[in-house]
């Protein structure tokens, strides 16, 4: 077995690589943002932070979204780079299977995250889609979708269904009712739920400063 902070180290590595240039809401910054919070968050919660830290570090290498809809595009993946890495089974069992449970599905779609670990990822990854960098990813991931800022004819969607989530091609400003003001009651921890409630103020306060710009009121 290789040593499990060597299993870190050439993981970050080859992450970082393979995410240097994603220009999608996936790149390395994101995936370093959301490994810092999620071990703030797992050291408070009292978390595994081996699992923590690998979890958050693989937990984009291959989207749903990119993968031709292959749910378990991101979790197989991790899989194979793990198994090279000769990491403990259950270790690869437990990385696999927060990958596999962490991703919003839609409005009404629950996503309940089974372990303390997990919950840790799953809240980082949330936080990093909210407040301002958050805001700053909707609108860098609107842009490579080639999709309008704002179009208020038309009315943001309530998903009941992953699948009629996934199809959803909207303005970028629908995501946030259809997702981003959603998250911070999603939340699964105590420190999870004290930074949304920051960030999710201040993407109040923007969307209400721009719906006032769009009117000339301001
Ligand atoms: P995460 O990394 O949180 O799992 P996703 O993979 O769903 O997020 O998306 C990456 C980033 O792109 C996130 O910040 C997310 O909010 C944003 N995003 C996803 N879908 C849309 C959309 N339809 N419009 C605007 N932003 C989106
Ligand atoms: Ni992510």
């Amino acid at each position: 077995m290789m040593q499990l902070d060597l299993i870190l180290e050439k993981t970050r590595e080859h992450v970082r690589q393979l995410l240097a240039h994603d220009s999608a809401g996936h790149d390395w910054h994101h995936i370093d943002r959301v490994c810092r919070s999620a071990l703030a968050i797992a050291r408070e919660e009292g978390a595994d932070v081996f699992v923590v830290e690998l979890a958050a570090l693989l937990h984009d290498i291959a989207d749903w979204k990119f993968a031709g809809g292959d749910h378990h595009a991101g979790s197989k993946a991790a899989r194979a780079w793990l198994e090279g890495l000769e990491t403990p089974a259950d270790t690869i069992q437990h990385v696999c299977d927060i990958i596999d449970q962490l991703s919003f599905k839609g409005a009404g779609v629950e996503t309940p995250m089974s372990t303390l670990e997990g919950q840790c990822v799953q809240d980082a990854d949330r936080l990093d889609a909210i407040g301002a960098i958050g805001i700053g990813r909707a609108f860098a991931y609107g842009g490579f979708k080639g999709r309008l800022m704002h179009d208020p004819a038309v009315p943001p969607q309530r998903h009941d269904s992953f699948e009629a989530y996934k199809k959803n091609a909207g303005p970028t400003l629908n995501h946030f009712y259809e997702k981003l003001l959603l998250l911070k009651d999603r939340m699964n921890t105590a420190a999870g739920k004290r930074l949304a409630d920051a960030r999710h103020r201040f993407m109040e306060l923007y969307l209400e400063q721009f719906l006032a710009e769009w009117d000339g009121l301001r």
